[in-house]
């Protein structure tokens, strides 16, 4: 996040000694991206970051892919993606490339018995259903509907569910999330036409800090496989940090809409940014206010990206016979656009209390087997008259 955090205890200056109450040193870590380019922050540990004591399976989890060049629009049910205990297994890739994975998962248990670390991918893990506690290495945030999490590479994690009942939509990045580079001055601070500022983020807040020695599972992910490596020392053993590299919350719902008197483009609604994709959020807002405008949208032609829509909650004025938790999948090198009679239903109308999530890639994306098993194989016909 492009701004300054600081939590827990840290020396006066940075690469100085720094003693614990009985004299020994914290173990210092620089945890940086993009070589020392990027965003860091500077770790203080117990013990050594480095203790590891075993690598005891690696496996691969990479999607399995069903089509890898897609000219069809889909409508995936995302709700019929079935729960599972675990919150690995629990999530299923439905759509990927060689930038991202687009998720679903509905877990029923919180991670227990391992701690998870993705080596190479941010995750912006979106709650549809659920409340509980994401908790990291560098502190804790409360999730609940609505919630964007953004966990940066190499954050180590747990998710701590308050119920069975979750509902999960996850993009995993191989490029690092950024919030939109206009939005944003020169040093970073979000600007006044932002639609969100710094005030709707939430910074971790609450540090777990374990001194133990024992063995601790971390399943590691790197390039599509996961590497079971035992520590020897808790992974949640740090006593403070500062710096600019650390998981944060958005809620959707903090997200002030952008309107005018014709219909605005899909960019006003954009939240999030990498070079490969944007994230954009749809929120309750009043329509467009010429007395002549059509609320509904234009028919558009992405020709260069792939558009994915997650339906989160309301009436999604375009679509006829979209639900919650569905997916619609609009691929680079066609027109889309309202389905028959939306035009007409939306004239008139002054608001609308649509919730959705999107996703524009710009690189195809591959359909995956999973996304079959859900997947309504007539919607491409949909706009039929
Ligand atoms: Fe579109």
């Amino acid at each position: 996040m492009p701004f300054y955090h600081q939590l827990g205890n840290i020396p006066p200056k940075r690469h100085t000694i720094f003693r614990k109450p009985n004299g020994d040193l914290y173990y210092e870590q620089l945890f940086g991206t993009i070589g020392f380019d990027g965003m860091s922050s500077n770790i203080y540990h117990e013990h050594r970051p480095t203790q590891v004591k075993e690598i005891r399976a690696q496996y691969s989890v990479a999607p399995k892919v069903a089509k890898a060049n897609n000219m069809q629009s889909y409508r995936f049910r995302g709700f019929q993606v079935p729960p599972e205990n675990d919150y690995l297994k629990s999530r299923k890739v439905v759509l990927t490339n060689s930038d991202c994975n687009i998720i679903l998962a509905a877990p029923k248990h919180s991670t227990k018995d391992y701690f998870y670390k993705n080596t190479d991918a941010d995750e912006l893990i979106f709650i549809h259903k659920g409340t509980g506690k994401l908790r990291t290495f560098l502190g804790n945030l409360d999730f609940k509907y609505g919630d964007y999490l953004l966990v940066p590479r190499g954050v180590i994690y747990k998710l701590d569910f308050d119920t069975e009942d979750n509902r999960l939509f996850i993009v995993e990045s191989y490029r690092p999330i950024y919030t939109p580079k206009r939005y944003r001055n020169w040093f970073g601070q979000l600007l006044e036409h932002s639609p969100f500022c710094e005030r709707d983020i939430r910074r971790p807040q609450e540090l777990e800090t374990y001194d133990e020695k024992g063995e601790f599972l971390i399943k590691v992910k790197k390039q599509d496989d996961i590497f079971d490596m035992v520590y020897a020392t808790h992974p949640f053993d740090v006593v403070g940090y500062d710096g600019f590299n650390y998981p944060y919350a958005f809620s959707i719902h903090d997200f002030e809409p952008i309107t005018g008197r014709i219909h605005q483009p899909p960019p006003v609604h954009q939240t999030f940014e990498t070079d490969a994709f944007v994230v954009c959020s749809f929120v309750p807002r009043l329509y467009d206010y010429h007395p002549q405008s059509i609320p509904a949208p234009y028919n558009h032609s992405n020709i260069d990206s792939d558009e994915v829509l997650y339906y989160v909650d309301g009436d999604f004025m375009s679509r006829n016979d979209i639900e919650a938790g569905h997916i619609s999948l609009h691929p680079a090198g066609i027109p889309h656009g309202p389905h028959p009679g939306a035009v007409e239903r939306s004239i008139g109308q002054t608001e609308t209390e649509e919730l959705a999530v999107m996703v524009d890639t710009f690189k195809p994306l591959k359909v995956t087997e999973e996304a079959l098993k859900i997947a309504d194989d007539t919607y491409f016909r949909s706009w039929l008259e």
